[in-house]
């Protein structure tokens, strides 16, 4: 469990699943529409499912209220030919709130608590994240992490198609922070 100001980071329980329901009956951008639930029972589904998940994911719970409002994830890359061993200390994270809940610096304060659970606890030495150049509350959040922009993928990664069958791409921005560049969770 990780805890700041106005919130707790916790495991999913499957007493979430309303919560977890409307905010992923609509998911907001391309990338997550594999993750759109359609029925409380999907929603209860998908709860169950992240319950199993105690390391790197996390409901974003409201302190005042204990009301889930969005989740945040990151696991180690995979290692890979290219990368070796390097890869598992390098994470990418994922973030999502119940629309209602944006803009009030809440993705800010569990986004930059988990950071340093990685950094200082998970072994990370470098996090990046991608994300759709149209999404500027996204990439704002990025910035205000300390993240460094380090370039853009042109038609990089289709998630849906168009009426006519065809992939729709999308540009994807590269972010990223090493564990040396972190100013920690007091210094902002
Ligand atoms: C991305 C997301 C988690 C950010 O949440 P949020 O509630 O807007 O974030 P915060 O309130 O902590 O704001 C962080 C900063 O972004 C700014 N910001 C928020 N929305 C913005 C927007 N639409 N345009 C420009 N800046 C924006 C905030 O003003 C704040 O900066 P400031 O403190 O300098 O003012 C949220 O918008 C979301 O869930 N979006 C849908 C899912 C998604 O896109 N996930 C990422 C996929 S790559």
């Amino acid at each position: 469990m990780i805890e700041t100001e106005r919130l707790i980071l916790r495991s999913f329980t499957e007493t979430d699943a309303n919560d977890l329901y409307e905010y992923l009956k609509e998911p907001a951008v391309n990338c997550f529409a594999d993750m759109k639930v359609n029925t409380i029972e999907e929603a209860k589904a998908a709860v169950r499912k992240r319950a199993k998940e105690t390391e790197y994911l996390f409901a974003i719970v409201l302190k005042e209220n204990g009301k889930v409002i969005g989740e945040i994830d990151a696991y180690p890359d995979l290692p890979s030919p290219e990368q070796d061993s390097a890869a598992p200390d390098t994470f990418s994270p994922c973030w999502m709130l119940n629309k209602k809940y944006q803009g009030k610096g809440y993705a800010f304060e569990a986004a930059r608590a988990f950071y340093d659970y990685l950094f200082n606890e998970k072994g990370a030495r470098r996090i990046y994240a991608y994300t759709e150049d149209y999404n500027l509350s996204s990439r704002k959040l990025c910035e205000k992490l300390g993240m460094r922009r380090e370039g853009v993928f042109k038609e990089f990664i289709s998630f849906v198609k168009d009426a006519e069958g065809n992939p729709v791409y999308e540009n994807t921005v590269q972010y990223a922070i090493l564990k040396k560049e972190w100013r920690g969770g007091g210094n902002f």
